[in-house]
């Protein structure tokens, strides 16, 4: 298959006039109506349902478990507790058998008699319907022997280690670059300031679940609420012992993830276990309890940011150190040192780690991770400077813009920050801003604007696709992505149509299905530039063949044309220099008797990208451009807030987000993205906060009712727009993700706005009240 791109179109990828338009989501009326089958719907013959039992402790032993009472419960199938449950070929118990499965977590619940965290899976039982599970799990009894669990890294019996020297592969190292600490003691300003991230969970609207069956002894399927069905695959496959085309992962649609679904975590392989153990299909979801200690969380972290400057606000040294709790087996730390290292133009740069083991389950991907905490500490740092200073805010990030890559001296593939800064600015209205804090008084309100800027890599990735043209008009287009609720469908479907020429309602886009050609999944934001990429590199090979066909057919007015001279226009095949020479593919395939054509494809996101951009260059000394380019989505948030004085309670008032991101695939799902994710920031910022009780090691507040998230009121109107932004380098079409970025800053900007307002500056997410007061 031929993986360098042919444009057949004259003025490009995307250009056929579907691909940017806001279409509505193609998916919508499915999923209104009821009729979009998520993981846990499947109503398979002989159902059965799996319900978990938890510890009751954050650290110790199960020294007995009675099972007996609950197994003699009507309809109860199966009681599987680490005694009885169906031994795996390999478990991520081992840092082998982790690296293998590709585990988020080293630490398979049900292997053995040892507690490490509270909330951790003790007993499923399994039963004929969902109540007598339940009901069971009740009345199994557990006998501990309880230890003294750590909390966190901030318990003094915590192991608190460098993970560089353990050397996993897995944990962000230290970073250097020139010398940080004599330029930081050499500088005019030197500012120190200590960052708090509070306990974030996922919290999809659709909990973790999984649906097994088994279809022969050695063959099963899987409904799952996955990122990746392709991962998920390879996970359970593994751990069974089976080959990967043995297991079938299923996933139609999916009510969010934010990274909770990257990775298939413990209850997945125990439902598929159960099901084989039961010998009938069955399915578990977690509750929502269940969520807060089943898929990992943002972990609770520290960073200090070290700043130095000169006199005239230019960056001279950034010194960035975190601290986080980790499991008693995992070294994960999000890498929030990343967009430190680059977004502004700094001489001397380092970082390093510090991770604490507690009584935990390991902490994972969420939204933006690394950059979501860590533009908080960068951006709420540039701010003081600003104010120490005596320079605007917005004009201290201009003065150490970075026109190139400060990390590694790469030009940036593209970067339309100043365009995002300047049309933010305009829009939200900067300008009337008093420079002094805490003077802008509304009634009994403070008023404070603040601003923040955004930034988020693009991923090395890549992906398949398959396309059918059919004479009739209509295309099936088949890609084994994910659609976490943000437009996959919609965008991709636009994708198909036009670079096929053909309406939108016209192309069955199908995805979720490891029978599918494989793709990556959805995160780290590369399922936009890859799989549009994969679509549209299969559509061209439909091309390339009904050209072929066309240049053979005598009856064809292209026949004997030569093929680099035929391109394609909205479905028509023409020839470059004269346009009104050519045919309608519908009227080709029928004078050959074709009912369809099929194509494939492959996209490439990244560097991948560019280097084989590099290598189908004739110029040799293109191919050495390769990965020269540093790829990064930009953007600025601005935000106003309204603190009572009296009360401290802070309301965002006005928001305005301008993001460069490549092409926009769909305006509007592209405007929903910005605002979804600018909603879950504002959270974090105010409100998002789970609280693990540091003698217990348990969570207080594992429920919807007491983990805050902004709701309709808390939200103001926002206003959301993109730079007009071309990228030659990151793949063919010409897309950055924007799940992402769109989180990134967002803290930092409401933190900004609050210290406006108050002239307090509060370093500990989130800002709720009483450290308003
Ligand atoms: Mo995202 S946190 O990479 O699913």
């Amino acid at each position: 298959m031929d993986t360098e791109p042919t444009f057949f179109e004259t003025n490009g990828p995307g250009t056929g006039g579907v691909v940017g338009l806001p279409l509505d989501r193609v998916d919508g009326f499915a999923k209104v109506t009821g009729q979009a089958k998520y993981s846990a719907e499947y109503r398979l013959p002989g159902l059965t349902y799996g319900v978990l039992k938890t510890s009751a402790i954050a650290k110790g032993k199960i020294l007995s478990i009675d099972t007996a009472a609950a197994a003699k419960e009507p309809g109860v199938l199966a009681v599987l507790t680490h005694l009885n449950m169906p031994k795996l070929a390999k478990t991520p118990n081992d840092a082998e058998g982790k690296k293998a499965i590709g585990a988020p977590m080293g630490f398979l619940p049900l292997t053995s008699d040892q507690i490490h965290y509270a909330g951790q899976p003790v007993a499923l039982i399994v039963a004929d319907t969902f109540e007598r599970a339940t009901h069971a799990a009740s009345l199994v009894r557990v006998q501990y022997a309880e230890e003294k669990p750590i909390g966190s890294f901030l318990d003094p019996k915590a192991q608190v280690f460098d993970p560089e020297k353990v050397q996993d592969g897995k944990t962000p190292g230290h970073t250097r670059r020139g010398n940080p600490q004599d330029a930081l003691a050499a500088s005019a300003v030197q500012l120190t300031a200590t960052y708090v991230h509070a306990i974030n969970h996922h919290n999809p609207m659709e909990p973790g679940a999984t649906t097994a069956v088994w279809e022969a002894p050695d063959r099963v399927t899987v409904y799952e609420s996955t990122q990746g069905v392709t991962r998920t695959q390879k996970s359970v496959a593994t751990m069974l012992g089976l080959p990967q085309e043995q297991v079938r992962v299923i996933t139609k649609y999916l009510g969010g993830g934010f990274g909770c679904k990257g990775a298939s975590w413990p209850h997945t392989i125990l439902t598929v276990q159960a099901a084989k153990a039961v010998g009938r299909p069955v399915k578990l979801s977690l509750t929502r309890p269940q969520m807060f200690t089943s898929m990992g969380h943002r972990e609770d972290q520290t960073q200090t940011l070290k700043l130095g400057a000169t006199k005239e606000g230019k960056l001279t040294a950034l010194i960035h150190e975190k601290t986080s709790t980790t499991s008693p087996w995992d070294n994960y730390a999000e890498p929030n040192s990343k967009i430190i290292n680059l977004l502004y133009e700094c001489p001397n740069f380092e970082s390093s780690y510090q991770l604490g083991r507690a009584n935990v389950m390991t902490s994972t991907f969420m939204r933006a991770p690394g950059e979501a905490p860590g533009s908080f500490a960068i951006e709420c740092s540039m701010d003081d400077l600003a104010y120490q200073l005596g320079i605007d805010p917005l004009q201290i990030r201009l003065l150490n813009y970075a026109e190139k890559d400060p990390s590694n001296g790469k030009p940036w593939s593209s970067k339309s920050l100043k365009q995002c800064y300047a049309r933010g600015a305009e829009l939200f209205g900067w300008s009337k801003r008093n420079p002094k804090a805490g003077v802008t008084r509304e009634g009994r309100y403070l008023v404070g604007m603040g601003m923040a800027t955004a930034s988020y890599p693009v991923h090395n990735s890549q992906g398949t696709a398959r396309v059918r043209l059919y004479a009739d008009g209509h295309a099936v287009v088949q890609t084994g992505a994910t659609d976490l609720g943000t437009g996959t469908y919609t965008v991709m479907t636009q994708v198909a149509a036009d670079a096929l020429g053909i309406a939108p309602d016209k192309v069955r886009f199908e995805l979720g299905d490891t029978k599918l050609p494989t793709a990556p999944n959805s995160g780290g934001s590369v399922a936009a530039g890859t799989v549009s990429s994969s679509i549209y590199m299969a559509a061209q090979d439909v091309w390339q063949k009904l050209t072929k066909l066309a240049i053979q057919d005598k009856k064809s007015p292209l026949f004997k044309a030569k093929a680099t001279d035929v391109v394609v226009e909205k479905g028509r095949l023409v020839l470059k220099a004269n346009k009104a020479k050519g045919e309608d593919f519908a009227a080709l395939m029928k004078r050959a008797e074709i009912t369809d054509m099929e194509g494939s494809g492959a996209g490439k996101y990244g560097s991948g990208y560019e280097a084989a951009q590099a290598a189908a260059n004739a110029d040799p000394t293109k191919k050495d451009e390769a990965g020269e380019h540093s790829m990064h989505s930009f953007g600025a948030h601005f935000c106003e807030v309204k603190v009572d004085a009296e009360l401290g309670t802070v309301r965002v008032t006005r928001w305005v987000s301008i993001h460069g991101a490549g092409r926009i695939l769909n305006a509007k799902t592209a405007r929903s993205q910005i605002i979804g994710g600018s909603i879950f920031g504002i959270g974090s910022a105010l409100m998002e906060e789970t609280f693990r009780d540091p003698n217990l090691a348990r969570y207080t507040n594992a429920s919807l009712g007491e983990y805050h998230i902004p709701v309709n009121a808390d939200i103001p109107e926002m206003t959301v727009e993109f730079i007009d932004e071309h990228d030659p380098y990151i793949n063919a079409m010409g897309v950055k993700g924007i799940g992402e970025i769109s989180m990134v800053g967002v803290a930092a900007a409401v933190a900004n706005a609050v210290f406006h307002a108050t002239g307090k500056r509060i370093r500990s997410l989130p800002i709720t009240p009483d450290k308003v007061m």
